[in-house]
């Protein structure tokens, strides 16, 4: 019987030990390399750096060192060109970027991988490939901070209903709605960049477990590749994942903010609300009621949510109960990460784009924020300080108040100050300049409060924040 390609290639690692290939399921539940190929670019700079090392410490010969170099780039070119062929009987990224390495250069491409496992690389290319997503997750979350610093500044005194129990409360403006998410988002990019700086160290040559008998030079290569320093313990070193799961941690909490905005999204949209409008670009239509305009982005932003904090779940139980160091159970960790991280940068993506190109409808907004009774604090409060009543003696006078105007169907502003005396003969007209949704709004200076003043001024300084953290990053 003559043997596959395949076979010969499945024993090339460990066939010292093995003398038959592995089963069928053996290959098909172990292969990774169908979701780990993305990791090539990572793990090709991984092994340039180790090579570069394993010659500076004259482990292996410059000469072997210049061919790896010279191959692994050549690797990359393939991949990125589309001509590497994968394959599943070489299991996982790393064997299969090795193989071809030596098909290109020969038998110096066996030697790169001295003082080094599969499981300090694999360590390093997750690292490495994270903190590239992270990069990235900055860039994009500044991004969606500046579109909304910039959308609320413009609409800093567009009054429209804020809400509680989605109950009509008090009047807010738009840019302090707006804002309310610039503060989420910049809390979420924190925390990414927390999670940046604990994954920031090098595991590269942990080797299997226990570090190694080479001289090698870990700063060397924890420098070359961008690292702060190397990682302090070999054991810790290739067995935790939990620069992973914090990652997907914050991205799950960044996506519930991302969701509930994009909730909002999809009640603003809706004609009962009719607060925003969404370009064609941004909505889609309906294949049987030619009036529809469907925010579909904002819905998919919505429910990514699920993946990313399922991955989260997901790798959570994967790391539970696993002892040190190294085990399978590990490579569970990429398709999920994966999946969720991309359905993240979509989901920041798409929401950015919404924010850039919704415009409110002022009047909509302003005409909700007068129903519903919601200047009623703004009465009790000028009971307070006009009147001297206490609060609650004046939360019940004006509790009086609205139900009077609601008997007759009517505006607070709209009831008679003879309606209002009768309830407590003191009020004077200058109760209603407290009033108006306008009014109201303008009122309400305190720290972090939604007078268009204070909106203006926080959404000028998040801007500036933001250019200047654009320019020195
Ligand atoms: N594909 C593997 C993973 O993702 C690489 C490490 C394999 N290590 C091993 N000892 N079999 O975890």
């Amino acid at each position: 019987m003559s043997k596959s390609d395949d076979d010969d290639k499945a024993n090339k690692m460990w066939g010292g030990r093995f003398s038959a290939p592995p089963a069928e399921i053996m290959q098909e539940i172990n292969a990774s390399i169908g979701f780990d190929k993305v990791l090539a670019p990572q793990d090709i700079r991984g092994s340039k750096a180790h090579a570069a090392m394993l010659a500076e410490q004259g482990i292996i010969s410059k000469a072997d060192a210049r061919d790896i170099v010279k191959g692994l780039a050549q690797v990359l070119d393939e991949i990125e060109s589309g001509t590497f062929k994968f394959s599943r009987a070489l299991e996982d990224v790393h064997m299969n970027v090795e193989s071809r390495l030596r098909e290109i250069v020969g038998p110096a491409a066996g030697r790169l991988h001295t003082a080094r496992s599969r499981n300090d690389q694999v360590a390093l290319d997750f690292r490495l490939y994270i903190r590239d997503r992270l990069d990235e997750f900055d860039g994009a979350l500044a991004s969606l901070l500046r579109e909304l610093a910039a959308k609320a500044e413009t609409h800093a005194a567009v009054v429209m209903p804020g809400f509680t129990h989605l109950q009509p409360a008090q009047p807010v403006t738009f840019g302090h709605h707006l804002m309310a998410y610039v503060e989420m988002f910049a809390r979420d990019r924190s925390r990414f960049a927390d999670a940046r700086k604990r994954l920031n160290e090098c595991p590269l040559g942990a080797a299997a477990l226990a570090g190694t008998s080479f001289p090698i030079d870990r700063h060397m290569t924890a420098a070359a590749l961008g690292f702060d320093r190397p990682t302090a313990n070999s054991l810790d070193s290739v067995s935790d994942r939990d620069f992973v799961l914090e990652t997907l941690a914050a991205a799950t909490i960044c996506a519930v903010h991302l969701s509930r905005f994009a909730e909002e999204i999809v009640l603003w949209m809706t004609p009962q609300f009719g607060f925003i409008r969404l370009s064609d670009g941004l909505t889609t239509g309906s294949s049987i009621m030619p009036q529809k305009r469907n925010p579909d982005a904002a819905e998919l932003s919505r429910a990514k949510v699920g993946r990313i904090a399922g991955a989260f779940q997901s790798l959570v139980i994967v790391m539970k109960g696993l002892p040190l160091a190294y085990s399978k159970d590990m490579q569970e960790d990429k398709e999920v990460t994966l999946d969720a991280l991309s359905s993240f940068a979509l989901a920041v993506t798409a929401m950015t784009r919404m924010v850039e190109d919704m415009t409110p409808n002022d009047a909509n907004m302003r005409a909700a924020a007068g129903r519903g009774y919601s200047t009623a604090t703004d009465l009790a409060d000028w009971l307070v300080r006009e009147l001297k009543l206490p609060f609650r003696d004046a939360h019940h006078v004006t509790g009086s108040i609205v139900k009077e105007a609601e008997r007759q169907g009517i505006d607070l502003e709209q009831l008679p100050l003879a309606a209002m005396q009768g309830i407590e003969p003191r009020i004077s007209k200058e109760v209603y300049s407290v009033l108006s949704v306008e009014n109201s709004v303008k009122s309400r200076v305190s720290h972090g409060g939604t007078a268009p003043q204070n909106v203006r001024k926080m959404a000028r300084s998040w801007l500036k924040r933001l250019e200047k953290a654009g320019k020195s990053g």
